[in-house]
Formats: C-alpha cells, sequence, structure tokens
C-alpha cells in the first residue's frame, strides 16, 4: 500500500515489522501470557529511559500522562510552577489549572530554552510542589537543559519535584532520567519511539510516589499508587492495549540492539543535516543556537515558501512535512527527523525541498 513518508513531529513513521506485530490474536489481560509481556516492556522501557525505577504504561496519549504527573505530585493549597516556552508547555499549564491546581505561569520568548537561572528567578523565596517544564518544545524545535534545571532543583529547591515532558524527545536525545535526577520523564508511543498513537509511558521516582501519598483527589485511571500496586505484578488496573504493547515490545527491542548512544547520535546527524540543508538554501532557524532539537528543526520561512504548494508538491512525491505550530503557521516550517528514519531517507527529503526551491 503506498503511502506518504511522514516527516512531521508525530505520528512518525512505524516500519512495516512493527505494524505487523500488532495483528497477533488477542490474549487475556489477566493472563500469564500478557503479565509476560507487560514485563518485558517494562525491562526495555527501563532501559530507553535509564532507569531503576518504575515506567508506569497507560493507554493514553502523552496527553493523559501529563494530567498523572499535575494530579500525583501538586498538594492542595500548594503551587506547581510551569514553564511556558511553546504551544505544548502551555498546554501542560492548562492541564494543570484544569486539574483544579494552583498551577503559575511563568513566559519565556518562543525560541528560547528553559535555563536554569529562569526557573531559580521565579522559585526564588517561594515554596513549590513541582516544576513543570517540557524537555523539547515540538512548537518551535527547542530543546531546554532539564538535567541542570534538576541539579538547581536538588541543590536549592530539595522538595520541589520536577516533572519533564519528553513527549517529542525520548529515544531520540539523551535523556538520562536517573542521573540527572528527573521525578517523572513523561513520552508518547507515536514521536521517536517511532510507534503508533495510543500508549504513554512515564518514569516516576519514589519521591513522587511520597507525594503522591499526601495528595488528595488523585483520581483513578492515572493514580499513580493504583498504578504502582498492579504493575508490581506486571499487570495494569483497566485492560491494557495489547496490540500496541506487542508492537511496543517488538520496537523497544529493536532500538536497544540499534543501542541507545547509535540512536541518539544518528538523531544528532539527522539535525545537523537538517540544519545546514536550512541555513544554505536561505531559511532561518527558530530555535536559539547551542539549544536546538535533536528531532525537530523548526526553520524559519525567510525565502517566504508558500506553505500550502510546498505541501501539495510534497505529497506528489509522497513525502510530508508540518507547517509552523499556532500563531507560527506560515511563518515557519517544521521538519521531524525522529525515530527510525536514516540518513538516505532524511536526504531524500532533502533533496525533494531542494528541487522544489529551485521550480
Ligand atoms: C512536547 C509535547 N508535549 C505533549 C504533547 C501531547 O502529546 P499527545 O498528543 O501524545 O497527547 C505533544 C504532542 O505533539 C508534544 O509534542
Amino acid at each position: 500500500m503506498s503511502h506518504t513518508r511522514l516527516f512531521i513531529p508525530g505520528p512518525s513513521e512505524v516500519r512495516p515489522e512493527i505494524l505487523q506485530a500488532q495483528t497477533a490474536p488477542m490474549i487475556g489481560h489477566r493472563s500469564g501470557d500478557c503479565d509476560a509481556l507487560i514485563a518485558s516492556v517494562e525491562a526495555k522501557l527501563q532501559q530507553v529511559f535509564m532507569t531503576a525505577n518504575r515506567v508506569y504504561i497507560l493507554a493514553s496519549s502523552g496527553s493523559g500522562l501529563q494530567e498523572a504527573a499535575i494530579r500525583n505530585s501538586v498538594r492542595a493549597g500548594q503551587r506547581v510552577a510551569c514553564f511556558v516556552n511553546g504551544a505544548f508547555s502551555l498546554r501542560w499549564h492548562e492541564v494543570a489549572a484544569g486539574c483544579g491546581k494552583e498551577a503559575v505561569r511563568f513566559d519565556l520568548p518562543w525560541g528560547q530554552p528553559v535555563r536554569p537561572a529562569d526557573v531559580d528567578a521565579a522559585l526564588a523565596g517561594g515554596a513549590w510542589d513541582a516544576v513543570a517544564v517540557v524537555h523539547n518544545e515540538t512548537s518551535t524545535g527547542v530543546a531546554s537543559p532539564v538535567g541542570e534545571i534538576a541539579a538547581l532543583l536538588r541543590a536549592s529547591y530539595p522538595e520541589t519535584l520536577l516533572l519533564v515532558d519528553a513527549v517529542s524527545s525520548l529515544a531520540g536525545d539523551w535523556i538520562p532520567t536517573d542521573a540527572w535526577g528527573l521525578d517523572i520523564c513523561l513520552t508518547s508511543s507515536q514521536k521517536a519511539l517511532a510507534l503508533p498513537p495510543g500508549l504513554a509511558f512515564a518514569a516516576v521516582s519514589d519521591r513522587v510516589l511520597a507525594r503522591a501519598r499526601e495528595v488528595s483527589g488523585r483520581g483513578w485511571y492515572f493514580d499513580f499508587l493504583v498504578l504502582e500496586k498492579y504493575l508490581v505484578k506486571n499487570t495494569t488496573p483497566a485492560t491494557p492495549a495489547i496490540s500496541l504493547l506487542r508492537a511496543a515490545d517488538r520496537q523497544l527491542g529493536d532500538i536497544l540492539a540499534e543501542g541507545m548512544d547509535a540512536r541518539v547520535a544518528r538523531h544528532g546527524r539527522l539535525a545537523s543535516l537538517t540544519q545546514q540543508w536550512a541555513l544554505s538554501h536561505g531559511f532561518g532557524l527558530f530555535a536559539a543556537e547551542g539549544y536546538r532539537s535533536q528531532t525537530v528543526t523548526c526553520v524559519e520561512n525567510t525565502p517566504g515558501i508558500d506553505y500550502a504548494a510546498l505541501s501539495r508538491f510534497l505529497k506528489a512525491r509522497g513525502l510530508a512535512i508540518s507547517n509552523g505550530y499556532g500563531d507560527l503557521k506560515g511563518k515557519t516550517l517544521r521538519i521531524a527527523h525522529m525515530g527510525d528514519v536514516s540518513e538516505a531517507e532524511m536526504q531524500e527529503l532533502l533533496d525533494a525541498l531542494s528541487d522544489y526551491m529551485v521550480n
């Protein structure tokens, strides 16, 4: 079946063998086979997240785990600091406010990262239950130094939990959850993990579970204490997405066979290829230098390309990129380089873009 190959920032391309893995017959979710499947996925996730802590597996998209992170980490009457430098960090603030929490928003210029100094200035003199930050702002192509933010919190705000959205970077960038001391690191299946949408994963520290015990109104579906009770028995409180878990088991195995070092290095090469192509064709790069994403490049539309015409041209070649996000539509274009994309495939896309530029 012919299809349009996606260089959009999610969903990303899923290899046929991974799609195929979903077609195995159903098993009961209270069976030993299902427990074994979950145990296998869990062990692989811990390696990909570089954590010895549990990784919860949810049948939801990443936004569900943004909600879970907030619901389990912020006590009544306490505050969460949300750093907003793009559309998805803005969403996270909306999620926190929507959960009825006292969510304080700190705005930074889009295109800039969240730096430790920004966090320090915002938190100084106050008590905060949590800081919520997006590692890789998919709307702007900016990666923030979350490891440095974690170090700041441990040194100066030890009671404050760090909640990290790594939805568009985990498995495409270097995110050593435990070495950096991230309390929650969450992601979605459909980005750099190159799985179909529908699963979300979160590495969660013991500190978070201790906090959750002090938080009322955690709900049920996203209650970490409920999830923990079941995960220790390699199962889930509600029916898991069995077909997606089969795909995840296979894909995580392939990711580990590639090796996290090699996978991250490949993403780095794809990002460089894309950035160099943009700069050599008269485009700018929206993200601040030194903080450019490994998985998505947000290109400033300096030459004033007509996105609709470009999109039609690419579609005729079976390729797709993305427009800018929200207010950045037309002003920027987004080219994703995440998942299992090879350098040759990336070059094919860039060659097609070059052809459009000369026509
Ligand atoms: C950084 C970031 N956070 C959160 C989300 C929301 O994730 P989901 O669509 O899986 O709920 C996205 C989606 O693109 C994202 O890029």
